[in-house]
C-alpha cells in the first residue's frame, strides 16, 4: 500500500495591515517572486503532494497566483479574518479529505527550507501527534512563545499580546508551522478553540495547549531562525529580501560563477547562471534571465526576461529587456538597450544603440548610435539585419525594414527601404567643400571686431 500523502494548508487570508499596501501581503515579492511562490516551491521540494490555500474575500489575485504555483489547488475563502484557527477551519473540506498528516504553513514565511518540512513529517511518522517548528529568536518580539515544562516537553504556545513579563523573556518562538498526525485530529482540536484572548481571535496556536492537556505526544523541531522569518512589515520584507539574495548569490558561487562583489549583484529566484560566467559589480537580474557558460557581464547592467548565450560579453551599462536573446559570443557594449530581439552568433552591438523588435544576423556589426525606429505611435514593426551586415554609425533603421546579408550602410543614414544582400546603401546629403572659406570668414570677423 502506498503511504498516505501529507496535505499542506497554507494560510494567506491575512491582510497584513502593517504593510500599508493596496496589495495582499503574500503577493509582495522576494527576489522578484511573490512570497507565496516561495512557500509553494518549498512545499513541492519537500514532496508534499496535496495543498490547500486559504485566502480572504476579494483575494482573486492570491487565488490565481496559488493556482499558477500548484495544479488543481484547492482554494478556500475565510470570510472574516478571525484568526489563524478560523482560517484553517475554512479549509475543513481539505482536512476531511486528508488521509495523512496535515501541515499548516503561513504564506508570509518565504525563507522556509524544505528540510524543515521533512523534519516535521519525520516527527509525525515517528509517532508524534503534533509537531511544532520552533526557533531561538535573537529578538522574540511579536512571535508566539513556546511553553515547555521542566522536562522540556511542549505544553502550549503563548501569543506576545497575551504573554506575562516572564513569558515574554522566552526566546524559543513559534514559526507558525505546525504538523498534525491527521486531518481528523486537527479538526477536533479546531472545534474546541475559543477566542478568549487579547486579540479576540481564534488562535491556531491554542491547539497545542489543548493537545498537551489531552496527553497527546507533542514534539518541537527547530530550524535556523533566519529561515523562519515571518514578514509582517516592509522592514521585514527588506530583511527577507536580503537573506534570499545572500542565498541566491551563495548558490551561484557554488555553481561556479565568479562575482567580484557578490553583495552588489541582485538575482531573481529563477535566475539561471551557468559555470564560468564572470559578473562584475552592480548587476541586476530581473525575472526570467538565463546566462550561458563563460559569459562576461560587466558592471552596471540591468536584465529582465533575457537569454544570454555562451561566451557573450555584455556591458558595462547595458540593458536587456524582455525578449532579448543573445547567441553565443555576441558582444553588447555600453549604453545599449535590446528589447524583443535576437542578436546572432558573434554579432557586435557595442555602443549607444537601441535594438527593438529585431533580428540581427550572426557576425553583423552594428555601429555606434544605431537606432531601430520600431514604433510609429500605433504599432511596432520589425527590423531584420542579415548575417555579416555592417551598419555604419548613427544610422536610423526605420521599421519595417530588411538589410540583406553582408550589406553595408553608410554612417548617418536613415534607412526606410529594404537593402539587398551585398549592397551599399546610404542616405545623406552630398558633402560640399568650399576652399579657404573658413580662413576668409575668420579674417573678416576679426577685422569687424577690431573696428569696434
Ligand atoms: C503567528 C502565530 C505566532 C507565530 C507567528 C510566526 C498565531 C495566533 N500566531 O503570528 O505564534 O510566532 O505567526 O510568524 O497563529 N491569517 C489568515 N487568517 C487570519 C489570520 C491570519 O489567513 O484570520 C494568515 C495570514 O495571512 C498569515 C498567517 O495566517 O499568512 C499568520 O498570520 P499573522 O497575522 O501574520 O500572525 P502573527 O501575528 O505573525
Ligand atoms: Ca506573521
Amino acid at each position: 500500500m502506498s503511504k498516505p500523502e501529507t496535505t499542506a494548508v497554507i494560510l494567506a487570508a491575512g491582510k497584513g495591515t502593517r504593510m500599508k499596501s493596496a496589495h495582499p501581503k503574500v503577493l509582495h515579492g522576494i527576489a522578484n517572486a511573490p512570497m507565496l511562490a516561495h512557500v509553494f516551491a518549498v512545499v513541492k521540494v519537500a514532496g508534499i503532494g496535496r495543498q490547500a490555500l486559504v485566502v480572504g474575500p476579494d483575494m482573486e489575485q492570491v487565488e490565481e497566483a496559488g493556482k499558477s504555483f500548484a495544479d488543481g489547488l484547492d482554494v478556500f475563502v475565510q470570510q472574516e479574518q478571525r484568526g489563524t484557527a478560523d482560517a484553517v477551519l475554512a479549509a475543513k473540506d481539505a482536512l476531511q479529505k486528508a488521509d495523512g498528516p496535515v501541515l499548516v504553513l503561513y504564506g508570509d514565511t518565504p525563507l522556509l527550507e524544505p528540510e524543515t518540512l521533512t523534519k516535521v513529517q519525520d516527527g509525525l511518522r515517528g509517532g508524534a501527534d503534533l509537531v511544532v517548528v520552533g526557533f531561538e529568536a535573537p529578538d522574540p518580539t511579536g512571535y508566539g512563545r513556546l511553553l515547555v515544562d521542566d522536562a522540556g516537553t511542549l505544553t502550549g504556545i503563548r501569543e506576545e499580546k497575551d504573554a506575562s513579563e516572564d513569558e515574554k523573556r522566552i526566546t524559543l518562538c513559534n514559526s507558525g508551522i505546525v504538523g498534525f498526525a491527521s486531518g481528523a485530529l486537527l479538526s477536533s482540536l479546531l472545534d474546541r478553540i475559543g477566542n478568549d484572548n487579547a486579540k479576540g481571535e481564534y488562535y491556531l496556536t491554542d491547539a497545542v495547549g489543548l493537545a498537551a492537556a489531552d496527553g497527546l505526544s507533542l514534539e518541537i523541531v527547530t530550524a535556523d531562525p533566519e529561515t523562519l522569518l515571518g514578514v509582517n512589515s516592509r522592514a521585514e520584507l527588506a530583511i527577507a529580501e536580503s537573506v534570499m539574495q545572500q542565498r541566491l548569490r551563495a548558490r551561484a558561487l557554488a555553481n561556479g560563477v565568479t562575482m567580484t562583489a557578490p553583495e552588489t549583484v541582485f538575482l531573481s529566484a529563477d535566475t539561471e547562471i551557468a559555470s564560468d560566467v564572470i559578473i562584475e559589480p552592480n548587476v541586476f537580474f530581473g525575472p526570467g534571465v538565463t546566462v550561458g557558460e563563460g559569459a562576461h557581464i560587466k558592471s552596471f547592467c540591468h536584465f529582465e526576461q533575457a537569454i544570454i548565450g555562451k561566451n557573450a560579453t555584455i556591458g558595462p551599462f547595458a540593458r536587456l529587456r524582455p525578449g532579448a536573446e543573445l547567441a553565443e559570443g555576441a558582444h553588447i557594449g555600453n549604453f545599449v538597450e535590446i528589447k524583443k530581439a535576437t542578436v546572432g552568433e558573434g554579432a557586435k552591438v557595442n555602443h549607444l544603440t537601441y535594438i527593438g523588435d529585431a533580428g540581427i544576423g550572426a557576425g553583423a556589426n552594428i555601429g555606434a548610435g544605431t537606432i531601430t525606429c520600431n514604433y510609429d505611435g500605433f504599432d511596432k514593426h520589425r527590423t531584420e539585419v542579415g548575417e555579416g551586415a555592417f551598419i555604419g554609425s548613427n544610422t536610423s533603421l526605420v521599421a519595417p525594414v530588411k538589410i540583406g546579408d553582408g550589406a553595408y550602410i553608410g554612417s548617418g543614414s536613415v534607412i526606410v527601404h529594404d537593402v539587398s544582400p551585398g549592397a551599399l546603401s546610404l542616405s545623406r546629403s552630398p558633402q560640399e567643400e568650399k576652399a579657404d572659406w573658413a580662413t576668409r570668414y575668420k579674417a573678416r570677423r576679426m577685422k569687424a571686431k577690431q573696428r569696434g
